[in-house]
């Protein structure tokens, strides 16, 4: 399948890995390309640029494919060292970079300079016509059922995705609630030229994150998401478990009064314990309702090898049939 963002990106299939903290190894991003999708290693994840430097590396040496990393944009006190981080990128040679969180002005120039194609992923057609505005080269939209933080907006694809692109002139691909050809197809019909994923390439073979993380998606089903930090307008998806109801009742009792410092047991540094140790009610995990849609630990191959062949059988057999009435409903 050839779009916008296969030729824009030098991939074979319009699907994309988004960064996840923990998850976006070196392992995760160099599957996802050698299957024909772009894989994306999660900078933040790496403790220091010069690390990150070394994964870039690690990434290189596992695929010939092109692969990206995602800078997110947090709501920090103390924020990372951008600067450095955006170097260890543009010296490392990579070619893609999703970024994330707040609007990346501050590091266009520079990705651009380097002649870096950058998506901007964010939940709402306001902030994607910002990063239009300031020069990313696509957007990745992502939907009110999205794994990890939604906005405060609460559009779902269904809206979401249309509405971009009745205002976009830049590709844009669906982001949030996609796992199978099903997905991809629903997404270029809205109008989108491809489509993000996260919380399925977590349950794959080659996910470098503990076995109790994938058999808890696949166990989970699409009322097992919760939105949790609503308060205090940093709302995030994640799957439920003790740590997430506990953290439901502080927010309940505290109310408008709740800050920070209130959750920051079932929040603050638990990815690692719950991703390399497997501690599942160690805290709040980023987890899509697309969960629901999750019932396999395939490889990164044999998943979008599926998606196509379905996407496939959609588009040439199910619609072209309905179109010349001999296929059934
Ligand atoms: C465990 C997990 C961690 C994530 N961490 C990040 C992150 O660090 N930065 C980011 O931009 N997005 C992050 N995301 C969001 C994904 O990149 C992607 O946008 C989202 O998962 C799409 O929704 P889906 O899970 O329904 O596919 C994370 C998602 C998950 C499930």
């Amino acid at each position: 399948m050839k779009t916008a963002i296969t030729e824009m990106f030098g991939i074979e299939h319009p699907i994309i890995q988004g960064g996840m903290h923990f998850v976006g190894f070196a392992e995760m991003a160099a599957a996802v390309s050698n299957a024909g999708g772009l894989g994306i290693i999660t900078g933040l994840t790496q403790k220091t640029p010069e690390d990150l430097a070394n994964e870039i590396a690690k990434c290189k040496d596992m695929t010939d494919k092109p692969f990206g990393v995602n800078i997110t944009f947090l709501p920090t006190l103390n924020p990372p060292d951008y600067p450095a981080i955006v170097k260890a990128i543009i010296d490392g040679g990579v070619k893609a970079v999703e970024t994330a969180g707040r609007n990346p002005a501050q590091v266009l120039p520079y990705l651009k300079d380097a002649g870096i194609k950058v998506i901007h992923k964010c939940t709402s057609v306001r902030h994607s016509l910002k990063a239009q505005d300031i020069g990313c080269d696509a957007v990745s939209v992502d939907g009110f059922e999205c794994g990890g933080h939604p906005g405060e907006d609460d559009v779902p694809n269904m809206i979401l995705l249309p509405r971009a692109a009745d205002e976009l002139d830049i590709p844009f691909v669906s982001s949030g609630g996609q796992a199978d050809g099903r997905s991809l197809v629903a997404s270029l019909a809205m109008g989108a030229q491809g489509m993000n994923m996260g919380t399925r390439f977590i349950a794959t073979k080659e996910a470098p994150v503990h076995e109790n993380v994938k058999k808890a998606i696949v166990a989970a089903s699409e009322l097992d998401t919760r939105l949790v930090m609503r308060p205090l307008r940093n709302t995030e998806r994640v799957l439920t478990n003790e740590a997430v109801e506990r953290l439901l009742e502080k927010e309940k009792a505290l109310g408008a009064d709740l800050k920070f410092e209130d959750i920051v047991e079932e929040v603050a540094g638990v990815y690692p314990r719950i991703m390399m140790e497997g501690d599942m009610d160690a805290g709040a995990w980023s987890c899509g309702m697309v969960a629901g849609l999750i019932h396999d630990i395939p490889t990164c191959k044999e998943l979008i090898d599926r998606i196509m062949s379905e996407a496939d059988q959609i588009i040439n057999e199910r619609l072209v049939g309905f179109m010349k009435g001999t296929v059934n409903a």
